[in-house]
């Protein structure tokens, strides 16, 4: 017994509950109405086992219980998947100082216009077990000199929220490192000029997957021309430079899903980053 009067046994099934009503909250911001919060049947489930019970409430239609599966399935990865970390995370980091400074020596970007201001190299664990590419910085990123922190890396912030983990759990960059002008969409020939870098930066962080956030993101990595909604949704594979290999998961960029926010957009969004989870769950990462 604690100081509180509980069990071991309680405070980790506290502790379970609130990571699966945590999970639930957030699917809910991520519009994913149909996995609830603890309804009557669960809450008994966890009451029984000495935790205080959720309010009663009536019994829900099949159809809306059998998701809390998905919800306890996903708070598995929360709870168990911490990856056993043979990789030398300072020598990765190290390896990404000196390709940033190649990067800002070599200046790439000086080969085409841009508007920026600062190069938005990338951030995260350099060790990541996830990687998201999303296009090229905006206003917000150039301005900070960080990946996705303007509404897109907010939404972004939310979706690595609601796979259970944090943003320096993750590593996120770009293809392009600088500011279109206009935030246009890179060209081909700009995507060409930078994706050897990009592949370098994968590369040494050696993920267990990708995932490429948009239609310039997916068809520079996949060395496709098929549309987003072909590719999406759909495991692909990246090649590392040391012929290693890296599952690639394409999905909407978050600026897609701000524009076009449906609850089928949402859905179809949230459908591709569980199947990454779990990817992840089943890599043990
Ligand atoms: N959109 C992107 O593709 N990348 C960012 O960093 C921000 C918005």
């Amino acid at each position: 017994m604690t100081s509180s009067g509980a069990s071991p046994l309680q405070h980790d099934v506290a502790r379970l509950a609130r990571l699966v009503r945590q999970h639930a909250h957030t699917s809910r911001l991520m519009g994913v109405d149909f996995v609830p919060v603890y309804r009557a049947r669960t809450a008994g489930a966890i009451g029984q086992a000495g935790l205080a019970a959720e309010p009663a409430q009536a019994p829900e239609p099949a159809s809306l219980v059998q998701p809390v599966a998905a919800a306890q399935s996903a708070v598995r990865v929360v709870v168990e998947a911490k990856p056993p970390r043979s990789r030398d995370r300072a020598e990765q980091q190290a390896r990404l100082d000196e390709l940033r400074a190649r990067y800002e020596k070599d200046a790439p970007h000086k080969q085409f216009v841009t508007a920026h201001t600062k190069i938005v190299f990338g951030e995260g664990d350099p060790a990541a077990r996830l990687v998201f590419i999303g296009e090229a910085p905006g206003e917000e990123e150039d301005r900070t000199g960080r990946p996705f922190v303007g509404r897109s890396g907010e939404l972004l912030t939310k979706m690595i929220g609601g796979m259970g983990l944090k943003r320096e759990d993750v590593y996120i960059c770009n293809i392009l490192k600088t500011r279109p002008p206009n935030n246009a969409t890179p060209t081909g020939r700009e995507i060409e000029i930078c994706e050897p870098y990009l592949r370098e930066q994968v590369s040494i962080i050696a993920p267990r997957v990708v995932v490429t956030l948009g239609l310039p993101a997916s068809r520079a990595i996949l060395k496709s021309d098929e549309s987003m909604t072909k590719m999406r949704g759909r495991w692909r594979t990246y090649t590392l430079i040391d012929g290693g290999t890296v599952d690639v998961m394409p999905t909407f960029h978050p600026a897609y899903v701000l524009r076009n926010y449906t609850e089928e957009t949402r859905r179809t969004v949230w459908g591709d980053l569980q199947m990454v989870m779990k990817k992840l769950e089943e890599a043990g990462a």
